[in-house]
């Protein structure tokens, strides 16, 4: 059976103090569990003294494609793993849309990770519009390949794919367990027509508005392996809920 991995996207959210009570709060309750929580880049620091040694792994929210050099603002993957990185979250839809990433750029940064030895949380997932207009899968199927054409199928055995409809991203709205689910065996399928067992090995993750309330039904979805949440990572007591409404399930 695939593991159920739950990853918690701060986004630009915390304080010290704040952090400080969440990973107390989160540490012992999630104990033997693994999860993963992402971090705002300054923060790497306080998350790996706070989260060495639990089952709790940690991570960043995007990374440049470049190794060093004059990109002034940009954080490259030998500082992530300075810090004890083991993922980061590449083509967040909030990179793509409000920063610009394109499917090539995600697809670079997606490799560059790799190539550091960290897992990227690969995200993938249509607009309302989009979905609306009947191309969610057309959408979806091309992210996918700017990824599978450059870094091939192969690499998603080191990889976790996230399927985040944007339309269900912070807005409260998410997605029905039957429509992820719909979606997630889609994804699963069109790996699996390159390779049945990088397909069968992939964890994804289904992501927007996850909460405690929904979490059990949406992990109990054949194809859905686990979360990426966004606001309910924020409080200690919804994620604890969804970390182990995934490990049930
Ligand atoms: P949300 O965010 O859980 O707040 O909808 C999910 C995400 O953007 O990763």
């Amino acid at each position: 059976m695939r593991k159920k991995l739950v990853a918690g996207n701060w986004k630009m959210h915390g304080s010290l103090a704040e952090n400080a009570a969440l990973l107390d709060a989160i540490k012992p309750a999630l104990a033997g569990i693994d999860a993963v929580v992402c971090v705002p880049f300054p923060y790497l620091a306080q998350a790996q003294a706070s989260l060495t040694g639990s089952s709790i792994a940690w991570g960043a929210q995007n990374v440049s494609e470049q190794a060093k050099g004059a990109f002034t603002g940009e954080v490259s993957t030998g500082m992530l793993l300075d810090f004890g990185c083991k993922y980061v979250i590449v083509g967040h839809s909030e990179r793509r849309s409000l920063y610009g990433e394109s499917d090539a750029l995600v697809a670079k940064k997606y490799m560059a990770a790799q190539a550091a030895g960290l897992t990227p949380i690969l995200c993938v997932g249509e607009s309302l519009d989009e979905r609306e207009s009947g191309v969610t899968e057309a959408v979806v199927a091309r992210q996918l390949d700017a990824v599978i054409q450059t870094a091939g199928v192969a690499s998603l055995a080191k990889a976790v794919v996230a399927y985040e409809p944007v339309w269900a991203i912070g807005t409260g709205k998410t997605a029905s367990p039957e429509q992820a689910q719909a979606v997630h065996a889609f994804i699963r399928g069109k790996i699996a027509a390159l390779d049945a067992g990088v397909a069968d090995g992939l964890v994804i993750q289904y992501g927007g508005s996850v909460k405690a309330a929904n979490a059990a039904e949406l992990m109990a979805q054949p194809d859905i392996d686990g979360g990426l949440i966004g606001g309910a990572s924020l409080v200690a007591d919804d994620f604890i809920a969804i970390c182990r409404a995934a490990a049930a399930n």
